[in-house]
């Protein structure tokens, strides 16, 4: 076995989703430096147009799709299949956070956004791209993203999101033991705080300044600190690493 973080990786199919998103593109990055080929999706075609254009090394492929609509996921599968002959992981990072800073405020519309994005999608993706893997016959990686919410409950308005976010660390474990003995991994990442996008939009400073001081590291992460991790769990060097939700939170979190 070659000791390298994307062993294992070189001319495989890689779908990276979310990854127009402040920790997306440095997952679909790194996976380009393996090797891999890599589908990079997003809401907007534009947007995923632009991940790809700048990811190392040719044969990438680009696609706008809204994941809420489950009748897209088939539609990914079969195009990752054909264009970059196969499917061997998911690194589902795609995700929505709607902030309400009272629970009264918190509406039907709300729940539903957020469920049926981060929860209810993730469900049919990676049942999908497993069904995927199981039928190409060469095992397969499946990284969804949980938050380090799914166990602290959240900060700064985001019951909702969290709780949906605690349905993903249930799923993995529940599909780690489905697809194991295909030799598919199921694994979770759960970020502390990284800068992106989704963690300073609405958020009050005094909240922010709080959750660093809460951080022994001292800091918010940059987005580019979670690449490493989703890498080593695609790679043969995790291949008995299933059904685990990896803490990448600087200390603030130990588990
Ligand atoms: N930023 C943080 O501090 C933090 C902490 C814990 C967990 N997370 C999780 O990490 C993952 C990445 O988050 P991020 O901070 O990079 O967020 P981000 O908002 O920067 O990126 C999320 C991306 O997902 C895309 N997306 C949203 N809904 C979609 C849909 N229906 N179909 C297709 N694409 C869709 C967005 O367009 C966006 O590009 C998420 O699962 C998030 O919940 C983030």
């Amino acid at each position: 076995m070659a000791w390298s973080v994307g062993a294992g990786l070189e001319g495989r199919g890689v779908i990276v989703t979310g990854a127009a998103g402040g920790m997306g593109k440095p997952v679909a990055e790194a996976f380009a430096t393996t090797g891999a080929r890599v589908m990079a999706v997003d809401l907007y075609q534009s947007a995923a147009d632009e991940v790809v254009a700048g990811l190392e090394g040719t044969d990438h492929v680009a696609v706008g799709a809204d994941l809420s609509d489950l009748d897209a996921h088939q539609e990914l599968v079969d195009r990752a299949r054909r264009e970059l002959g196969g499917v061997y992981a998911l690194a589902h990072l795609a995700a929505v956070l709607q902030r309400r800073d009272s629970m009264d405020e918190v509406t039907e519309q709300d729940w539903d956004f957020q469920v049926d994005t981060n929860l209810k999608a993730t469900f049919f993706l990676c049942r999908t791209a497993a069904n995927a893997m199981r039928s190409a016959g060469e095992g397969g990686r499946i990284i969804a993203f949980t938050s380090q919410g799914w166990w602290t409950g959240g900060f700064g308005g985001s019951v909702v999101y969290c709780a949906s976010k605690g349905g993903i660390v249930s799923m993995v474990r529940g599909m780690a033991r489905t697809y194991g003995s295909d030799q598919i991994t199921v694994n979770a990442v759960s970020p502390g705080q990284i800068n992106t996008p989704m963690l300073m939009t609405d958020l009050d400073p005094e909240v922010l300044e709080q959750l660093r001081v809460a951080t022994p590291l001292g800091r918010v992460a940059e987005p580019e600190e979670m690449a490493g991790t989703v890498v080593f769990l695609a790679s043969q060097h995790a291949s008995f690493i299933s059904g685990a939700t990896i803490n990448v939170s600087g200390a603030m979190l130990m588990y």
